[in-house]
């Protein structure tokens, strides 16, 4: 049924549709439906420590022996100079009074760390199907570990100059990620100037660029947008917003009501919950912050953290794309199985 099956043989799945990795949200239950369903689940592992993630691979290990894919970040170290960190205290000042919180002390902190030796040591001790990164590729060291054991590289491109990039250091797939993915943008290159570019505009033109399999992302939710990605050259599809629901993900509960409530046009691009550019549900916290500049991610974290914690309700902070009605009902496994016979619908 598939007019691309380059992405299916790479890795040996019946249908080339990838739960998307959702860091906080995407755990063994949900990544292990999708990839006993035939398609690629996902672990979103870019926040865990080093211990939840090998406690989290055995999780999955126990419920699948079916391809998976593992998710990291490669953002640079953050740094944060004494002035920026006063300024925006300063700015953030009203938010903490407003929630009656006490604004958060001492000097700001990562809660997580790039993908490094720690995360590397652990997939090459048991390699998943794929590995796949957001904000760039780790270093060719690394990259070569990975493809020795076996491993697929992904990585998301949100240009045509992303994708050459990571074509030329090895990545086996490209994900075009299209300006209405939910979650974080993957701008690596040029973050600064983010040029936005809209899935149909961007996926035929990396389809053009590389000669590996490219797989859409960004708010593909049911079988038209399925097909219409294929229609466009992709040999998959990577799908985040629509699984956000699924009873195995695991996002919080206010997350998941906006979610659930959101529609077109409930969310906005903001760099205000983590220091990079995401798609969030949209509030007046998240319109007031777009005057304010952010810290480095992820040292955003540490500011938001306990307005976050606070305060969830009013401010959200609740990523996710602009599908969010267009999600199926249902387990993980139903919504693939409807995902796929409502594209087999719309492809013939
Ligand atoms: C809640 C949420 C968290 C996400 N976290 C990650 C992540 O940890 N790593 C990653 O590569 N992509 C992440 N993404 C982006 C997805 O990989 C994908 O690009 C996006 O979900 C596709 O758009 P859609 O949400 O419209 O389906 C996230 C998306 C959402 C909705």
């Amino acid at each position: 049924m598939w007019p691309d099956m380059r992405f299916c043989e790479l890795l040996g799945l019946d249908h080339p549709v990838i739960q998307a990795p959702m860091a906080g949200t995407s755990g063994p239950a949900l990544a292990a439906a999708v990839s006993n369903a035939g398609g690629l689940g996902s672990l979103g592992c870019a926040t865990l420590p080093p211990q939840r993630l090998r406690d989290e691979m055995r999780a999955l290990a126990e419920r699948t022996n079916r391809p998976v894919n593992l998710n990291f970040f490669c953002h640079a170290e953050p740094k944060m100079d004494a002035d920026r960190h006063a300024a925006l205290m300063d700015a953030l000042a009203p938010h903490y009074a407003a929630s009656g919180v006490a604004p958060p002390e001492g000097a700001p902190s990562a809660p997580f760390a790039p993908f490094g030796a720690a995360h590397l040591d652990y997939l090459l001790e048991q390699p998943p199907a794929v590995a796949s990164f957001h904000f760039g590729l780790p270093d060719a060291a690394a990259i070569a570990a990975l493809k020795g054991r076996g491993c697929r590289i992904l990585s998301s491109a949100t240009t045509v100059a992303e994708a050459r990039w990571l074509a030329e250091r090895g990545a086996d797939a490209i994900i075009a990620q299209g300006w209405e993915a939910g979650g974080h943008r993957g701008v690596f290159l040029d973050p600064a100037h983010d040029a936005q570019i809209g899935l149909f505009a961007l996926l035929p033109q990396v389809v053009d660029a590389v000669d590996v399999p490219v797989i859409a992302a960004g708010g593909v939710a049911d079988g038209r947008g399925i097909a219409a990605a294929f229609a466009l050259g992709a040999a998959g599809v990577q799908i985040g917003t629509a699984f956000l629901t699924a009873p195995e993900a695991t996002p919080k509960p206010h997350h998941a009501n906006a979610a659930r409530a959101g529609t077109d046009d409930s969310t906005r691009i903001s760099s205000a919950v983590s220091g990079r550019p995401a798609r969030a549900h949209r509030t007046p916290w998240l319109d007031a912050m777009a005057r304010v500049e952010p810290a480095p991610f992820p040292l955003m974290y540490h500011y938001t953290a306990p307005l976050q914690a606070a305060d969830a309700d009013r401010h959200h902070f609740s990523l996710y794309g602009q599908t969010a009605a267009l999600a199926p009902e249902g387990p993980a496994e139903v919504r693939f199985r409807l995902l796929i016979e409502d594209a087999a619908r719309a492809m013939t």
